[in-house]
């Protein structure tokens, strides 16, 4: 069941007090990738819980690769990077945006998605959604559409669900 797989998961993701700034509670996903059975069972809920829909995967640089490539590879779709600035070759559209820690940009490459693709964008934790509705202004800005927000974990007691609805995000699925 999803239960017993979520559970398992939630057990393999340990609380650093206090990185990479005092105050910070910093969920590492680490033990949990190097659970190969536990890895697989996260990407088999999500692409289970995946749009039919969906026509490819954005994932946010970094973390936000680890989970978004396997699920491209088992939804059978391609896969588009959002990256932080100056990693791009080609020509981008970028965005800036605010962190629980700081402030970055993000950017996309401007061919990389069509007017008529269904995004299921990607990334492994929800805190502030600051990340998240950075990327999708980007998918926007290219005329795409967002048809799903995926995370493995969302931190309660943080605004980013409330953010991600109040810019009209319908369907936002949290693992965790
Ligand atoms: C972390 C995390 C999310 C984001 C969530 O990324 O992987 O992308 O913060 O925070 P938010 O909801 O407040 O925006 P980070 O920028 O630390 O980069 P990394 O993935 O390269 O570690
Ligand atoms: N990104 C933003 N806030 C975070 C947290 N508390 N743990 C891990 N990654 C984060």
């Amino acid at each position: 069941s999803d239960d017993h797989r979520v559970t398992r998961a939630a057990n393999l993701i340990r609380t650093v007090l206090d990185f990479p700034k005092p105050g910070i509670r910093f969920r590492d996903i680490t033990p949990l990738l190097g659970d190969v059975d536990a890895f697989g069972d996260v990407i088999d809920v999500m692409a289970e819980h995946a749009p039919a829909n969906a026509s490819v995967v954005c994932g946010v640089e970094s973390r936000g690769f680890i989970f978004g490539t396997p699920l491209a590879l088992r939804l059978g779709l391609g896969f588009v990077p959002i990256r932080k600035p100056g990693k791009l070759p080609g020509a981008v559209v970028e965005q800036s945006y605010d962190l629980e820690y700081g402030s970055t940009m993000l950017a996309i490459h401007t061919d990389a998605l069509h007017p008529d693709d269904n995004v299921l964008l990607v990334d492994d934790l929800l805190a502030t959604g600051g990340t998240l509705q950075a990327s999708k202004r980007l998918v926007e800005q290219l005329g795409a559409t967002v048809a799903q927000i995926q995370v493995v974990l969302e931190l309660v007691g943080q605004p980013g669900r409330d953010s991600l609805i109040a810019d009209g995000v319908q369907d936002l699925f949290a693992m965790i």
